[in-house]
């Protein structure tokens, strides 16, 4: 049986194995692969102040990764930008290694003037980029470390009512560089009929403003049990959480993670209590690797392409050529011989104008001293012609004897009425 391909490439044929080959342990091959090397994993938190970010990133890797923070004293100095913090740590489930990276974005939303409290966090973002990119392009890069955000959770403060100008502004900066996650945070402070109504209403501003969220990927040969489990979480999309790392008795004895209030105790792990389960299960369970793979498939490579071109390096998408080494040899020493003649062209006409500058400098001067040379003759000449004239007038006025004659003479020798 065989499978039409486009022109140029060779069919596919499909064939029934005899026997035992063992590619079907090549899925196990990548897996003993992974663990060995560990997993990179970062993630963004961005929310105003005391929404709850700290906990529920603790919650959720169920380790004391952000240290409790030292209350601020009033009097303290504020910082005037959001700051951009991160935190890193190795973690280890069942052999399997991550490590882990969760950046902080302190500062954000809490100023009189937030318009721009989204810039520094996408000026980070792309300096993240911008860092693969570099690394990419090394002659070496075994050693490639991946500092790209993975994940960004957005806490929605629990008004309510709908997203707030400042939530929708940094999601419509940021959608088109990082995997957005909206979370309601603190949700145990509202009933489930106002979370059903607010998560209505924060869907319809993302959709009305365009932004895209991400949504887990759904493939054709996937099993219906992944599919029910991926719709079941996108369903949950914006999770509204609980954080809590300190665990609580239940009424009825259960030691759990949770918070509990004169009334009962909402339960961090039930799923009837908050979306917490669901939204661990698409970050860390589920989803990461997607989340990984559609920040480098498609976030970065749109990041990447557009710098590229804002560079001046062009590429025909259409077409890939084979690159012939001897071919792009002969095409880079044309390439640097056209350079050459140019930069010699271009020598040439600065020397020849230099030459000529000179050359006019020197005839300037030149002319100067005959003009200064002439002036002189002109001046002498007029002293001569003076002089000459003062000479004719004594001689007209005493008529010249010979004893005159001896007497201008004497006198000027100093030998006079001896
Ligand atoms: P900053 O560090 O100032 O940015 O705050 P943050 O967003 O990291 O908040 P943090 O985790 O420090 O929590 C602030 C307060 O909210 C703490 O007293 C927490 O105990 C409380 N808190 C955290 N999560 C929840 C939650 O899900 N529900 C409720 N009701 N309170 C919470």
């Amino acid at each position: 049986q065989t499978t039409p391909q486009p022109t140029g490439l060779s069919p596919v044929i499909r064939k029934k194995l005899m026997g035992y080959v063992g590619f079907a342990n090549l899925p196990n091959q990548v897996h003993r692969k992974s663990v060995r090397k560990g997993f990179q994993f970062t993630a963004m938190v961005v929310g105003e102040s005391g929404l709850g970010k700290s906990t529920l990133i603790n919650t959720l890797f169920n380790t004391t990764l952000y240290p409790a923070k030292e209350p601020v004293h009033p009097s303290a100095e504020t910082p005037k930008t959001v700051a951009i913090e991160s935190i890193g740590a190795d973690i280890e489930e069942n052999g399997v290694r991550l490590h882990l990276t969760v950046v902080d974005t302190p500062g954000f939303g809490d100023f009189v003037n937030n318009n721009d409290s989204w810039k520094p966090i996408v000026e980070n973002i792309e300096s993240r980029f911008d860092s693969y990119l570099e690394q990419e392009n090394r002659v070496n890069r075994l050693k490639i470390v991946d500092n790209r955000v993975h994940a960004c959770l957005y806490f929605i403060q629990p008004t309510g009512h709908s997203l707030k100008q400042i939530d929708i502004e940094f999601m419509r900066r940021l959608h088109t560089k990082v995997n957005l996650i909206p979370v309601i945070a603190k949700a145990d402070t509202m009933t489930d009929e106002e979370i059903g109504i607010f998560k209505q209403r924060i869907l319809s501003d993302i959709h009305h403003h365009n932004i895209h969220i991400f949504q887990a990927p759904s493939y054709d040969n996937e099993d219906e049990e992944t599919i029910a489990e991926n719709e079941e979480i996108a369903s949950k999309i914006p999770f509204a959480v609980v954080g809590s790392n300190t665990s609580v008795t239940t009424p009825d004895g259960r030691k759990v993670r949770g918070r509990a209030y004169p009334w009962g105790v909402v339960e961090v792990d039930n799923e009837e209590h908050c979306d917490f389960v669901k939204l661990r299960q698409m970050l860390v369970r589920t989803n990461m690797e997607e989340l990984r793979e559609y920040t480098n498939d498609v976030l970065y490579e749109n990041w990447r392409t557009e710098k590229l071109l804002g560079m001046g390096v062009a590429q025909d998408s259409t077409v890939f050529k084979e690159i012939n080494p001897a071919a792009r040899m002969q095409e880079e020493r044309v390439m640097h011989e056209a350079k050459l003649a140019k930069m010699e062209a271009e020598m040439k006409m600065v020397f020849q104008q230099k030459v000529q500058e000179k050359e006019a400098k020197l005839k300037q001067s030149e002319e100067e001293l005959y003009a200064r040379h002439k002036e002189m003759k002109e001046a002498l000449e007029k002293q001569r012609l003076d002089l000459e004239e003062k000479k004719r007038k004594v001689e007209t006025g005493r008529p010249v004897t010979p004893d005159n004659k001896n007497l201008s003479t004497g006198k000027k020798r100093g030998f006079l009425r001896t």
